[in-house]
């Protein structure tokens, strides 16, 4: 492999093992002529295996399959009945979609630190909590997480609901227990960057009956439906209104295929994670990101601390330099300052207060009053923007040889050694 070509192969996990499995279910669909999950001349019921596969690999009781990860996150706030007057708390490393389903519900974000995990700091939810808070969002990061066990334990002794974001840790674990199994509802995304894909689609999973209850009213038309699959509209407490999020026969069988292959793309990229973290190891100067339980990180990503914001951009200048990059379609090798709608203060929609609609909800709110005084923009969160300013960000693809994760140790050691680290 010559010096200068790109190292990496592009990042999106579960693409890379699409094949018979999921040609042949999809098919069956097609050739059934049945893709509505709840009747068709012929259901194959697709989308009842995916939530069974759920339901046993987290051990809950209840599972529900939607269409996206951000669908998953609403619904989910609507079911915990979030609405104005209530803030949710949530980490300054996020994704977008956990902000929008906050604000969308009405209510109003409140930024949580993070530790070097990654993940919520703890004692800082703890000085975050007001008689105002509802729910505490805790976010798996970059394929695993951090004091888990501690900020649901805070959150339930305060009476705060826990709604776990797991979309980028699909397959992972914390000290033997499977993400998505902390949260009083947990979800999921099957989008393309996921561990694993449908292209789009998201799972809840909760064990609270009433819970499980309104989200499969909220996902659909705001009601039930019976075994025939019909609206039933005589229950009162679930006359509700729905978003039109259902997940799809289609879908629903390519992933029942990618999740029989879950556990063997998260140990590739596991196997790699660790085979780079040990590699990397010893450079002077260089801490990498705390993994607390590196047997349950399910691997995509590996995050590197650099000691000031200069020394992490040369070490990607140089190591770009040398062919750490992907090809022309995938991320990689970047200062976590570039990944975008990841980090607070990079989501303009919050640092300015957008509103959902033009009279300014829910800032305008006045259930929303006392939030007036919150900020979004950077220098909010002392430890996250710390960490942002100098960590650098890898992609572990399961299609990354040994041979490309050795030449890539050796460039990442040579430029530190370049720079005298
Ligand atoms: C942490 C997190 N939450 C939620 C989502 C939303 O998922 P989706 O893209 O399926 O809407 C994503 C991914 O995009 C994510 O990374």
């Amino acid at each position: 492999m010559s010096e200068k070509s790109p190292l990496l192969p592009y990042e999106w996990p579960g693409s890379y093992y699409i094949g018979e499995e999921e040609i042949e279910a999809v098919t069956r669909v097609l050739l059934a002529r049945s893709p509505f999950r709840f009747y068709g001349p012929d259901l194959q019921h697709y989308v009842d295996q995916l939530e069974d596969a759920y339901r046993k690999r987290l051990g809950r009781a209840h599972a529900l399959a939607v269409n996206s990860g951000t669908a998953a996150l609403s619904i989910a706030l609507s079911a915990m009945d979030v609405g104005p007057g209530d803030e949710v708390l949530l980490p300054g490393y996020l994704w977008v979609s956990c902000v929008s389903a906050v604000v969308r519900a009405g209510a109003i974000p409140r930024l949580v630190d993070i530790d070097d995990t990654f993940f919520m700091d703890p004692d800082d939810l703890e000085r975050k909590i007001t008689p105002h808070s509802k729910v505490v969002m805790a976010i798996n990061m970059s394929g695993t997480t951090g004091h888990i066990d501690r900020v649901v334990e805070i959150a339930h002794a305060h009476n705060l609901l826990v709604l776990e974001d797991t979309a980028q840790a699909n397959g992972a674990s914390f000290r033997g227990r499977p993400l998505g199994s902390f949260g009083d509802m947990a979800i999921f995304s099957f989008q393309l960057n996921k561990n694993m894909t449908a292209g789009e689609g998201g799972m809840i999973v909760c064990d609270d009956q009433r819970l499980y209850d309104r989200a499969v009213a909220f996902h659909d038309l705001g009601y039930p439906r019976n075994a025939q699959g019909r609206l039933v509209t005589d229950q009162p407490e679930y006359q509700l209104w729905g978003q039109g999020s259902r997940m799809n026969e289609l879908s629903a069988a390519m992933l029942v295929a990618q999740e029989r292959k879950l556990d063997a793309i998260t140990a590739a990229m596991r196997r790699l994670n660790h085979r780079l973290y040990a590699g990397l190891a010893g450079i002077a100067g260089l801490r990498p990101r705390r993994v607390l339980d590196p047997e349950g990180d399910s691997g995509p990503f590996v995050l590197l601390i650099w000691p000031d914001a200069e020394t992490c951009q040369r070490m990607i200048a140089a190591t770009r330099a040398a062919g750490v990059v992907t090809g022309p379609l995938g991320i990689n090798n970047i200062p976590m300052t570039e990944w975008g709608l990841h980090l607070y203060y990079n989501n303009v929609s919050l640092t300015e207060k957008r509103g959902v609609n033009s009279a300014g909800r829910p800032w305008s709110d006045p259930a929303n009053a006392f939030a007036a005084d919150y900020t979004y923009g950077r220098g909010t969160l002392k430890q996250a923007d710390d960490l942002f300013s100098r960590t650098s960000l890898l992609s572990v693809p399961p299609a990354l040889t040994d041979e490309a994760c050795d030449r890539l140790i050796a460039i990442f050691r040579q430029a530190a050694a370049n720079l005298g680290l």
